[in-house]
């Protein structure tokens, strides 16, 4: 079991480069399933979950190789259509798989995923878009059984009651090589989405609409190989800019993704933070202690504010002056965290399972803290380099499912972290 010892109370400044986005490489992995050339697709975050996704496409029957950050999928003489159990708990994005082997073998058997716990995830939506496209499913308390009795799914309008990330995409991996078209009606509007768009289109899809709310998908009968770079990480993005904030310090981030931040960027500059954009630079200053929010920060579906930035901004409010209030809306178990943020000194009731009232102290102090999830975990990383003295994480595997070397990220921006 490692774990991170960290001493905290440096000021952190510097530069770093921002890795790869994980939640737009591990549907677009799904995806690469659907083609029958190769994809080449780089920028590519090194992390657990990435290998997840790529030992799922092994399984299946392509063939991908990992190279520094790049990886190769040729799924020429892809022909699995079962995911494993112990491969399908893993994560949670391995149930966008059913999507693209529904493209690629009409029929496929998976059974529920794995991933954070944070309360209730259902995949109710992905269930009966699919069945509206003419899937049949059979659910057996652990297996969920598809195929497609016509051999081709069926373009058809479906409207989603909320906005799923995962659904979204599902039926867009499902769509592109159905019969006619799909028209997804109040689908999630996350960048990551136009990013599976995006390599999709690489690879001869019709898509439109995408970054909208209604997405529109003409179905092709084959789709094609294609070399894809994957967008910058929007949440690693502001797990850095916290980190650094609470610190009193200053950074640049390099390939940032700047117009995707945004909306996270209006909120933290809130807090008296100084932020400069370029092209693909976000610069950030913030010597004064942080100011609270004098409004509620209410996570919501993209472009509001993002529920992955809600640990780790409250880990940087911890100790801003005043109090501020979150309200999460999208997961109804996502506060775990805050146990361990109390234990290192922090000010936080938390309401019911939506509300979470912070009022800011001068200081945290040093303690030992188990990481609950992969945010919570990293909202721990940057508590503990706020703190002063010493803490302990253990459990970081939830971290390392997310952050490319959080420990070389610290520490080039001066962070005393050692990972044992
Ligand atoms: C994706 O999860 C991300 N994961 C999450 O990131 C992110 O928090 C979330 O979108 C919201 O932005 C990946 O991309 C791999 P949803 P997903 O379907 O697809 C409910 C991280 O830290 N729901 O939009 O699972 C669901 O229970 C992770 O990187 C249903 O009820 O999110 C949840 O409350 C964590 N029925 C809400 O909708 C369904 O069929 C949002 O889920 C589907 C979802």
């Amino acid at each position: 079991m490692q774990k991170f010892i960290i001493e905290g109370g440096n000021r952190l400044s510097g530069e770093i480069t921002l890795q790869g986005c994980k939640n737009s490489s591990l549907p677009i992995m799904a995806a690469s399933l659907i083609p029958e050339g190769k994809c080449i697709i780089s920028n590519c975050p090194q992390l657990t979950d990435i290998y997840s996704a790529a030992r799922i496409l092994n399984r299946l029957g392509s063939r991908c190789n990992f190279s520094n950050n790049t990886v190769t999928v040729d799924s020429f003489s892809a022909d699995g259509s079962e995911i494993p159990s112990e491969l399908m708990k893993e994560m949670r994005a391995s149930i966008i798989f059913m999507g693209a082997m529904l493209s690629r073998m009409k029929k496929c058997k998976v059974s529920t995923p794995g991933g954070c716990n944070l309360g209730i995830r259902s995949i109710d939506m992905h269930i009966s878009a699919l069945r509206k496209m003419g899937v049949e499913i059979t659910e057996n308390g652990t297996d969920i059984i598809c195929r497609i009795p016509s051999g081709r799914a069926k373009g058809t309008k479906i409207t989603l009651p909320f906005p799923s990330v995962g659904a979204t995409e599902n039926i867009i991996l499902c769509a592109v090589m159905a019969e006619g078209e799909t028209i997804i009606n109040n689908s999630a509007r996350e960048p990551e989405i136009c990013d599976l768009c995006g390599f999709l289109r690489a690879c001869g899809a019709d898509i439109k609409g995408d970054g909208e709310s209604s997405i529109f998908i003409k179905g092709k009968e084959k789709l094609h190989g294609c070399e894809y770079r994957i967008m910058s990480d929007r949440i690693a993005c502001a797990t850095y800019l916290c980190m650094t904030a609470s610190t009193g310090g200053e950074m640049i981030i390099k390939d940032a993704c700047v117009a995707e931040s945004e909306p996270f960027l209006s909120v933290l500059e809130q807090t008296g933070a100084r932020i400069e954009t370029g092209k693909d630079r976000i610069f950030l200053r913030s010597g004064a202690r942080l100011k609270a929010l004098k409004n509620r920060i209410r996570t919501m579906p993209h472009p509001g504010f993002p529920t992955d930035a809600q640990a780790v901004f409250m880990s940087a409010l911890c100790t801003a002056d005043g109090t501020s209030i979150f309200e999460e809306n999208i997961f109804d178990n996502r506060y775990r965290h805050t146990d361990a943020f109390v234990r290192m000194g922090a000010d936080i009731e938390v309401i019911g399972n939506k509300v979470a009232v912070v009022r800011g102290v001068k200081r945290l102090h040093g303690a030992e803290v188990e990481a609950t999830d992969l945010r919570g975990g990293a909202g721990m990383v940057i508590a503990a380099l706020s703190a002063e003295g010493r803490s302990e994480i253990t459990e970081i595997s939830h971290i390392d499912r997310g952050y490319e070397k959080i420990e070389n990220v610290v520490s080039l921006l001066g962070g005393k972290i050692k990972r044992v």
